[in-house]
């Protein structure tokens, strides 16, 4: 499938690319008060105190992110670390960042976030845990991950999987994809819902996806 087919469907700015421009915005302070208080951060006030009509942007039809299989190599229990790269294996560094929202829009602080992924070959270390590890949301429900692009194994196109946990909330199970990969078209549970935006930097990949998780509050 071609790259231009799979593309994230983006038909204006989401509640989420407004929330990244509030955040450039606004002052550190104004989000960690706002953080789990406010529906929109530093975005339910006018300048002069008064308040907003409710923000659009929470009701734009950002739908929460889909689950998918967790397949047969889900190990329990990974390291707590934000970069997975074993030192001295080959493959091209990717970075994903972003952030996890509830469906009212509310950025979720210390939510969980578990990675595991095959090896730059296409191998998942099924006996420890190269390329596995957890790590929570910050305040603003921002995370990022650093860890090499994942190899090709028969049968699947390329992918990340990940659990995502709100605090005391149910777990979802899905999977990130890369856009302008051949399988993808072959891959009968890829979902473009779940295609990541991946940028090439200096040799490397960046990539960014949020999360929204299927609750409020
Ligand atoms: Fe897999």
């Amino acid at each position: 499938m071609a790259e231009s087919t799979d593309r994230p469907h983006q038909d204006g700015p989401t509640r989420k690319t407004l929330f990244r421009a509030a955040l450039v915005a606004a002052p550190a302070a104004a989000l960690l008060s706002a953080a789990g208080s406010a529906p929109a951060l530093a975005r339910d006030r006018a300048a002069d105190g008064t308040a907003l009509d409710p923000t659009p942007q929470c009701d734009d039809g950002d739908d929460p992110t889909p689950p998918q299989m967790e397949g047969p190599y889900f190990t329990p229990h990974s390291p707590r670390r934000r970069d997975l790269v074993v030192p001295g294996d080959h493959g091209v560094l990717l970075s994903v960042s972003g952030y996890v929202f509830t469906r009212d829009c509310r950025p979720v602080a210390g939510a969980l976030l578990d990675f595991w992924q095959a090896d730059a070959g296409g191998v998942y270390d099924n006996t420890g845990y190269d390329y596995r590890g957890h790590q929570y949301t910050a305040a603003d429900g921002a995370f990022r991950l650093t860890t090499v692009v994942p190899g090709l194994y028969p049968g699947r196109t390329r992918h990340l999987h990940v659990k995502v946990q709100a605090p005391a909330r149910p777990v979802l199970t899905t999977q990130l994809y890369f856009p302008g990969e051949p399988r993808n078209g072959t891959d009968w549970i890829f979902d473009p819902r779940l295609l990541m935006n991946v940028h090439n930097h200096w040799g490397r990949k960046a990539a960014e996806f949020d999360f929204v998780l299927d609750h409020t509050v």
